[in-house]
Formats: C-alpha cells, sequence, structure tokens
C-alpha cells in the first residue's frame, strides 16, 4: 500500500472580516470539514470548481494561513508548530507569481535561496541545473520584467524546487500558459515525479488532471465529494454509457427503428441540419467501433464521430451538482 505522506483531517476555515472596533462584520466558511489523502510519490490533482476551497486548502497546507480546527498531518507530523521544519520540506507555486521585476533568474534564485540557508555555490548549481530543466538558460542573466507570464511561472517553479522538497505544491500551475507551456510543464513535472517528488495541484481544469494525474480528490463548497486514483475513474468512464454525435448521409427511418431496438443502443435522437442527419446517440464507448462497422455495412457514409461530453467532465460535474 501507498505510504501516507498527506493526511487532512476534518479541517475548517472560516474566514473573518473585523471593523475598526474589532467588531465581526461578516463571515464566510471555507472549509467545512475538509478531508483528504495523498500517498507518497503520487500526482494529486485538486479539482473544484470556483469558489470550492483549493487556495483555501493549499494555503493551509503550506501555512500561509492556519486552519481554525483539524489536524493537516505531513509524513506523521502534526503542521501545527512545526512550520520551520515543513518549510524545507515543501516547495510552493502560488497561482499568482510574486517575483521582483528588477532581479535576474540567477539573482532571484540567489535572493529566494538565501531563505533556505543554502550556500551561494549549491545555489548556483542547483540554479543552473533548474534553469536549464525549465528552458530558462539563456534568459537566466535577463530581468525578471522582461519575462511573459509563462517565463515567470518557469522561473517560479525553479524558486519552489531549489531547496529539492519532497513535495510541491501548486496552485493552478497551468493557467496563463499556452498549450506548448503546458506540454512543457508537464513533461517537467512527470520527470521530477519519477525521482521521487510528490506532487499536489490544483486545478479546475479538467483534462489537465486527467492528463497529469494519478489521483484526483474533488471538491466543492469546502468539503471532499470525492477521492479516487485516475485509473479508478477511468475505469468507471469505461462501463458508463458515453453521447456519440453522429454527422452521417443515407440514414434511413428503417435503420433508426433497428438501432432503436438493439440492446446496444440506449438512445436515439435524430435531426437534420440541412447538410447531414445528426444522429445522437447513447451507448458504451466499447461499442463505438461495433456502431461505425454497422453503418458502414448498410451503406451510410459517416462524416464526423464526436463523443458529447468529456467523460471526466461528466463525473466532476454530477459531483459538484452542476448542471
Ligand atoms: N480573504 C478572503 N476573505 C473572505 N472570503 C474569502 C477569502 N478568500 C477566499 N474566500 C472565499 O472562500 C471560498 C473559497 O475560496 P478559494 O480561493 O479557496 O477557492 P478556489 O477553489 O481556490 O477557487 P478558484 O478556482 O476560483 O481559484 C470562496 O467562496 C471565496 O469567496
Ligand atoms: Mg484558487
Amino acid at each position: 500500500m501507498t505510504q501516507n505522506l498527506l493526511k487532512i483531517e476534518n479541517v475548517k476555515k472560516t474566514y473573518r472580516k473585523y471593523n475598526l472596533i474589532g467588531k465581526e462584520i461578516s463571515k464566510f466558511s471555507a472549509l467545512n470539514g475538509l478531508n483528504l489523502n495523498v500517498g507518497k510519490g503520487q500526482i494529486y490533482g485538486f479539482l473544484g470548481p470556483n469558489g470550492a476551497g483549493k487556495t483555501t486548502t493549499i494555503k493551509c497546507i503550506i501555512g500561509i494561513l492556519e486552519a481554525d480546527s483539524g489536524n493537516i498531518i505531513i509524513d506523521g507530523k502534526n503542521i501545527k508548530g512545526n512550520g520551520l521544519y515543513f518549510k524545507n520540506k515543501i516547495g510552493f507555486l502560488p497561482e499568482q507569481v510574486g517575483l521582483y521585476g528588477r532581479l535576474t533568474a540567477k539573482e532571484s534564485l540567489q535572493f529566494y535561496g538565501g531563505f533556505y540557508n543554502l550556500s551561494d555555490n549549491l545555489i548556483e548549481k542547483r540554479g543552473k541545473a533548474l534553469l536549464a530543466k525549465l528552458g530558462l538558460e539563456k534568459d537566466s542573466n535577463r530581468r525578471v520584467s522582461e519575462y511573459s507570464l509563462g517565463m515567470k511561472k518557469r522561473l517560479a517553479l525553479c524558486i519552489a524546487l531549489l531547496n529539492e522538497p519532497e513535495i510541491l505544491v501548486m496552485d493552478e500551475p497551468t493557467s496563463g500558459l499556452d498549450p506548448r507551456g503546458v506540454k512543457a510543464l508537464r513533461i517537467v513535472l512527470k520527470d521530477l515525479n519519477k525521482k521521487g517528488l510528490t506532487i499536489i495541484l490544483s486545478s479546475h481544469v479538467l483534462t489537465e488532471v486527467q492528463e497529469i494525474c494519478s489521483h484526483v480528490g474533488i471538491i466543492n463548497n469546502g468539503k471532499l465529494i470525492r477521492e479516487e486514483s485516475i485509473d479508478g475513474i477511468r475505469k468507471e468512464i469505461e462501463k458508463k454509457s458515453i453521447r456519440l454525435l453522429l454527422k452521417v448521409k443515407d440514414f434511413s427511418e428503417k435503420i433508426s427503428k433497428e438501432l432503436a431496438k438493439n440492446k446496444k443502443i440506449k438512445s436515439i435522437k435524430q435531426k437534420n441540419n440541412g447538410k447531414h442527419e445528426e444522429i445522437t446517440l447513447e451507448l458504451k464507448e466499447e461499442n463505438i467501433p461495433w456502431i461505425t462497422d454497422f453503418l458502414v455495412s448498410k451503406g451510410i457514409q459517416i462524416f464526423s464521430i464526436e463523443p458529447q461530453k468529456n467523460s471526466l467532465e461528466e463525473i466532476f460535474l454530477k459531483e459538484t451538482g452542476g448542471d
């Protein structure tokens, strides 16, 4: 069994606002008894709609915020009162990276490396390797103010990794990155994970979680709704029916009736868009080859086949109560 690295037990966090004389004027419960478990070596994706509590949870894990109640246990040790110990274990990439524009990448690494009591030599050696890994080598003497958002994120990731943490926590790491940047980040993260780094990231991009993570925790309204391995979710998806939209020609009433009677087809809808017949079928994914063979054997021309929804998206929307 995978060893537990991070355990969140019944964590509650309420944001409170006070007026000038200290009277509470508003409060909002962002975490309402959150539980979750991250195993050593996992890439754990924290999935939830806007306002679900992802950033709040991350801030509690890395110690920017203190939970009102409950426990956050890392490697068997409660983080309460052990801030310094954990500072050396966790690397953090915030959603909005705050860097000093006047410093170059190399100077930034020296500056932040100083907080970890790393020697200048060690910072230089590790920094050089990290900058190369993240494709910033040739820009390492440029000022950060000249960097694009994607470059800033990559530099912030170098800084987060400088201390060789055991856990890397990232809040929406791909926000603002172009598809190439996302792909490059994915490769770097998978590589780091292979070398033993446990990674926790938050996202509301489902495909990203599906692509990169080994495990997923779906949260909504500050509570865990579901925690599962991506493989587990995949197996569930395979069992479920999906909707398939086909654009075809020469689709007769007779074929429609024949399909409606077939047990492999759960439902069938049909409409003419002027150019093609649009057929929406509900069936199991494993029956897609069968349906295409069937239609071709009847002499039907198929112009396109599109699954109607990303399956993880469907699970996500079902679990978070969305439409
Ligand atoms: N400083 C704050 N004061 C008051 N309420 C806050 C504060 N920060 C967050 N909240 C509220 O707490 C809830 C959770 O916010 P949080 O930022 O953790 O969500 P999130 O899951 O990270 O959302 P997003 O996907 O938009 O980043 C939201 O309803 C938000 O309005
Ligand atoms: Mg957030």
